[in-house]
Parts: structure tokens; sequence; C-alpha cells
């Protein structure tokens, strides 16, 4: 199977791996495992709590380069974005972007989840409600 440029890029010289403190409050921590295949993928999101947009996000993923590639791709596309805005990204548009083949749509799947993780989390931590989120995304 041929990866697209895209995937070769991010795979080769991924963007963002890393790891933030779990433990301060402004960081969101979204820890997901795809059940195909087994892959893990992590992904940290800091929010600024008055703006609540993502200033910073940072993954490591153990897994297939398609995976890799959509968590290095996920990271830089919620860097910036308010966190409702991040919740607009969907697993189609990483499909999208790099051109992945359908056997490795599960693997797209698995950065959306981790962005939804780590926002959770953060919601979580800052007593955001669930919905919140959402209604702001409405009124875009
Ligand atoms: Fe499972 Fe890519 S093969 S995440």
């Amino acid at each position: 199977m041929a990866y697209s440029d895209k995937v070769v890029d991010h795979y080769s010289n991924p963007r963002n791996v890393g790891q933030m403190d779990k433990s301060l409050d402004e960081v969101g921590t979204g820890l997901v495992g795809a059940p195909e295949c087994g892959d893990v993928m992590r992904l940290q999101i800091r929010v600024n709590p008055e703006t609540q947009v993502i200033e910073d996000a940072k993954f490591k993923t153990f897994g297939c380069g398609s995976a890799i590639a959509s968590s290095s791709l996920a990271t830089e596309w919620v860097k910036g974005k308010t966190v409702a805005e991040a919740l607009q990204i969907s697993n189609t548009d990483i499909v999208k972007e790099l051109a992945l083949p359908p056997v490795k749509i599960h693997c797209s799947v698995l950065a959306e989840d981790a962005i939804r993780a780590a926002i959770g989390d953060w919601k979580k931590k800052n007593n955001v409600a669930e919905t919140e989120g959402a209604a702001v995304a409405v009124a875009h």
C-alpha cells in the first residue's frame, strides 16, 4: 500500500511529539486505543482558561504510520482553535487531508477520539459543562 506524501511527511517529521504535565488544570489528556489493531494514542492540549483557546498540543502514538500522521496533523489543527472549534474536527477531515485508504480510516478515528477525550478531560477538570462547547459551536 502506498502512503500519500502528506502521511510520509508527518510520519518522518511528526509535529508536536511530547508530553505535558497532566496534573495541571489547564492540560487535558486523551488516551485512546484502537480495538482493530491495538494501537494507542495519547493527545494532550493546554487550554487558556480565559479564552478557551488551545495554546499548545502534544502527542505520543504507539501505532502505525497513519495513526502517527493523523495525530501529528490533529495537534497542528487544534492549536489556535477554541475548544468548541476543535470539537468540529472530524476524522473525515483527516482522511481527506492525508488521503488515507479505507483500511486506514480507523487510524483517523483514533485521532478524532483522542481530541475529544483530551477536551473531555479538560472540561471535567475545569467544571466546564459537556454541552457548553457544543452550544458555542452551534452559535458559530
Ligand atoms: Fe490501527 Fe493504524 S493500523 S491505528
